[in-house]
């Protein structure tokens, strides 16, 4: 079984895109989207309508959960917050009902996925948790597998005898030992913060416990582009460099 895990596109359909067609070619048999599809981006209807296109299942990231509970705009710094006000009014009528039927947490193909941290949070970062504390997190669910966003960050986290292993992942396969808990942070498909301005998913192949991390060229400059022309905030442009 070849699970592509995406995450925290953001509007950037042109990387989006880029991402589809990279998956097409690696060949999968499920996708799963960890949410935060809008915000920051130029084009967050054509980002929705092809996760319904392609029946992509996505949790509730904190950028739609902002959406749904607009008091939450408070707790995004000023030019998120008026990125996402702009994105919320350009949203069409299919793209708002899409966000309104969205569930924080997934439990399919054995793994268990969620925005921000298990069990259920969509805004909590995984590096907010003390050490003890995330090891504790792992008693509270099931799954030996928990995919998770929100940070942006390329990330596999495990706990062994109490003590917590946080190690970075970087371009390229990586074999998991079998049967081993993990919480895998996915990186970015449209906002990269990693230091690598490509757009990074992951293919999970549960037949060999191997973990591939999938880094996509594509077309900066004109997501750039589209971003100014839309009349959102100049930062969010440049930050995909
Ligand atoms: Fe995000």
């Amino acid at each position: 079984m070849r699970l592509a895990i995406i995450s925290d596109i953001h509007g950037n359909w042109d990387a989006f895109q880029a991402v589809l067609k990279n998956m097409d070619r690696a060949g999968v048999d499920a996708v799963v989207c960890l949410g935060d599809n809008i915000g920051y981006g130029p084009e967050p209807n054509e980002v929705i309508a092809a996760l319904q296109q392609r029946n992509i299942p996505s949790v509730l990231g904190n950028h739609e959960l902002a959406f749904l509970q607009p008091e939450r705009l408070a707790w995004f710094n000023p030019t998120a917050r008026q990125s996402l006000s702009l994105t919320f009014e350009r949203l069409s009528e299919g793209s708002r009902s899409y966000i309104s039927r969205m569930e924080a947490v997934l439990v399919d193909h054995g793994c268990r996925f969620v925005h921000g941290f298990p069990p259920d949070s969509v805004t909590t970062y995984y590096f907010e948790l003390a050490e003890e504390a995330t090891c504790k997190t792992f008693d509270t669910y099931a799954e030996t597998y928990c995919f998770i966003g929100h940070s942006h960050d390329l990330v596999l986290l495990a706990c062994r005898q109490g003590r917590l292993e946080n190690r970075p992942l970087t371009e390229g396969l990586l074999e998991l030992e079998p049967g081993n808990r993990h919480i895998v942070n996915a990186g970015s498909v449209g906002q990269p913060r990693d230091g690598d301005n490509r757009a990074k998913y992951l293919i999970w192949d549960s037949t060999g416990s191997v973990l591939e991390v999938r880094y996509v060229a594509y077309d900066i400059a004109a997501v750039a582009r589209k971003i100014i022309d839309a009349g959102l905030p100049e930062i969010h442009a440049k930050r995909l460099w």
